[in-house]
């Protein structure tokens, strides 16, 4: 798919449906995927601050005017160092492998140090996903190592892998 028009934007009500559904649906988020929670927790986070918290959020990704999925963000992560994010990301089945998710991750990545004086930004993966592995990569970050045991997810604990991009680091347009 040659440049999609992807942005990212902040939740309308409209968008509460999707949350929703990554909440209740089996494996729709992926394999983050931990199991049922709370059905009307997304209605409630949207009426409380539209899912932008000064501490961690959630954006829509659009695709030529459709809500393609989210990506979110949070302060601090597995290491102390201050001013520090970390970035995830869940695209409806229908728009993964089309060159929207490293897009999206690269738009969330420039809005958030534009925003913030953070130093770095870090992403966890699975060593499995190797499509987010490859996306990561492609926005600029440098895998920095794997997390044992980083996880309970699927009847066992499971590694993690850790990836991050410094302020300092190339990153990739999304126009590209
Ligand atoms: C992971 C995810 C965000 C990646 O986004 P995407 O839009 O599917 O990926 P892109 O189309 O931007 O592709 C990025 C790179 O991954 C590669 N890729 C995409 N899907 C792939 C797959 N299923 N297997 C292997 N490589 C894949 C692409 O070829 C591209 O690499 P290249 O340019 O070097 O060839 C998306 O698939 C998704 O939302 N998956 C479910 C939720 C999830 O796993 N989130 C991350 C949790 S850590």
């Amino acid at each position: 798919m040659p440049d999609p028009a992807v942005r990212l934007r902040p939740l309308t009500q409209e968008d509460v449906a999707m949350m929703r559904r990554f909440v209740v649906e089996p494996g729709l988020i992926g394999l983050d995927w931990r199991g049922f929670s709370d059905p009307e927790a997304p209605a409630r986070r949207f009426a409380e601050d539209g899912y932008v918290g000064p501490q961690d959020g959630r954006l829509i990704v659009e695709v030529t005017g459709e809500a393609a999925g989210f990506v979110s963000y949070r302060a601090g992560s597995v290491s102390d160092v201050p001013q520090h994010w970390t970035i995830g990301i869940a695209l409806l089945p229908e728009w993964r492998g089309r060159g929207v998710g490293w897009r999206a991750q690269s738009l969330l990545c420039e809005y958030l140090f534009t925003h913030s004086p953070a130093w770095k930004i870090e992403a966890g993966t699975h060593p499995e996903n190797i499509a987010e592995q490859r996306a990561l990569e492609k926005v600029g970050f440098t895998r920095e190592a794997t997390v044992r045991a980083a996880e309970f997810r699927d009847g066992q604990w499971r590694d993690g892998v850790l990836y991050g991009l410094l302020r300092t680091d190339p990153l990739r347009s999304s126009h590209e």
